[in-house]
């Protein structure tokens, strides 16, 4: 198959960078098409291990074109660090092609989120990607394009001076020191210029029709979407599988292969009911066992079971044609795992995702218990090694997501990878 989706299914961080990493070396193309640096996408290999906020994870690799699509939202500063990271530590000089008409993060953007108070009220990275989709829907955004054109300089200085007077001169935008910030983007223009600018919905159309393989690397998770997520809390893309369409211009009818990403228990950051959170020891544990702490902005994230409910809602969107199971190593020493399978609402049972906040603070889980299993799983190499009780639990999934575990990670090195 040519063209394949890794997309996240829960709240993002399902440890998505392991596998698109993986796949990405059968790839010629990986592409980013939502979102920007509020995403944290971890990356070990033979040479240790690397973090990408903007860059796909092909950018690893020499083979790979990689592509930052115009869903996207990009901080050309924090990009061009990125870029000089790679070069730095990995001595390499990735492909990338960067649309022309994605929308830049400014200095006044993560201001503007401070103003806005959204890490409170909502749980955001701080990384001024709300205000910078705003400013996109309000069609008063730079697009990468701008910042390449002579009267840049001139537009970013009356922008600012019109949030400024719109914000009735808050100090926090009143001490932007304009004059320093352009200084500081002269550099990270002139190394992301390196990089080709595309039409990026010709070019991967083209390659596709041509036969190339394409691989789409969804940041964040399908619950966290703009119009799909838990709303309000939510970021402001869509990172389930119509974003491809509108984030990249590739119908996503094009896209053969759609691997949801499921971790095998469910963590959140942010705010939010999260109806399967454990605060107590059992939370605990799977923040420590699972190394749960965000990538982008080290915040413990919250803990909890597998919640079939929320699964079987963002697998039906996005159409999964087969799952990853990942860090189901995590899950060895439970004496027993719970899964959610409905929620007990105010008007009784459920199975379906109420999509309302009202209703989903009103539910709370109805469990199945199964079996743990205590042996470190960390070796197994195929299904038929894992201890039953942890087969089990896989059986379980693919039995009632109605999709096929096609990939079980059992731990962060690509080795610790059962593929069938
Ligand atoms: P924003 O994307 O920074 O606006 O944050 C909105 C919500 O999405 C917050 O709850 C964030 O914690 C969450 N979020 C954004 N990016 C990620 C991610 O890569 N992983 C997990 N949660 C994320």
């Amino acid at each position: 198959m040519s063209t394949t989706a890794i997309l996240g299914t829960q709240w993002g961080d399902e440890g998505k960078g392991k596998i698109c990493h993986m796949l990405a070396e059968d790839s010629d193309w990986v592409v980013r098409f939502n979102g920007g640096p509020n995403a944290g996408h971890t990356v070990v290999d033979d040479e240790g291990e690397i973090k990408f906020h903007h860059l796909p994870s092909g950018s690893l690799y020499e083979h790979c074109n990689v592509v930052l699509g115009n869903g996207m939202v990009v901080n050309p500063i924090v990009l061009a660090e990125e870029l000089d990271k790679v070069e730095e530590q990995r001595g390499i000089h990735p492909n990338v092609y960067i649309a022309g008409n994605l929308h830049l993060i400014m200095a006044y953007h993560p201001v503007i989120e401070a103003l806005e108070r959204s890490k409170e009220k909502v749980g955001t990275t701080g990384r001024g990607i709300g205000p910078t989709y705003q400013d996109k829907a309000a069609r008063s955004g730079f697009r990468f394009w701008d910042l390449l054109a002579d009267d840049f300089s001139d537009r970013f200085l009356s922008r600012l001076e019109e949030l400024r007077e719109r914000w009735n001169h808050p100090r926090e935008l009143e001490e932007i020191d304009e004059q320093q910030y352009l200084n500081e983007l002269q550099p990270a223009v002139e190394k992301i210029s390196e990089y080709e600018v595309i039409n990026v919905s010709q070019t991967l159309n083209e390659v596709i029709s041509e036969g190339h393989r394409v691989m789409f690397e969804g940041a964040q998770g399908a619950l966290l979407d703009i119009d799909y997520g838990t709303y309000p809390f939510v970021t402001s893309s869509n990172p389930t599988i119509g974003g491809i369409s509108t984030g990249a211009g590739v119908p996503s009818g094009r896209v053969e292969r759609v691997i949801g990403i499921v971790k095998a228990y469910t963590t959140r950051v942010g705010k939010g009911p999260m109806i399967t959170e454990e605060t107590g020891s059992i939370g605990e544990q799977l923040r420590e066992q699972g190394d749960e702490y965000g990538a982008t902005t080290g915040r413990p994230r919250r803990c909890g079971w597998l919640d079939l409910v929320g699964l079987r809602y963002t697998a039906t969107i996005n159409n999964l044609t087969e799952i990853a199971l990942t860090k189901l190593d995590v899950l060895s020493g439970f004496d027993e795992i719970k899964v959610a399978d409905s929620y007990q609402c105010d008007g009784g049972r459920r199975i379906d995702f109420p999509v309302s906040l009202r209703d989903r603070k009103k539910c709370s889980a109805n469990y199945i218990t199964l079996e743990g299993w205590d042996e470190d799983i960390s070796d197994c190499r195929e299904r038929s090694e894992l201890p039953t009780n942890a087969q089990d639990y896989v059986d379980m999934v693919e039995r009632r997501l109605e999709v096929p575990v096609n990939i079980i990670s059992i731990g962060p090195d690509k080795k610790q990878t059962i593929v069938e």
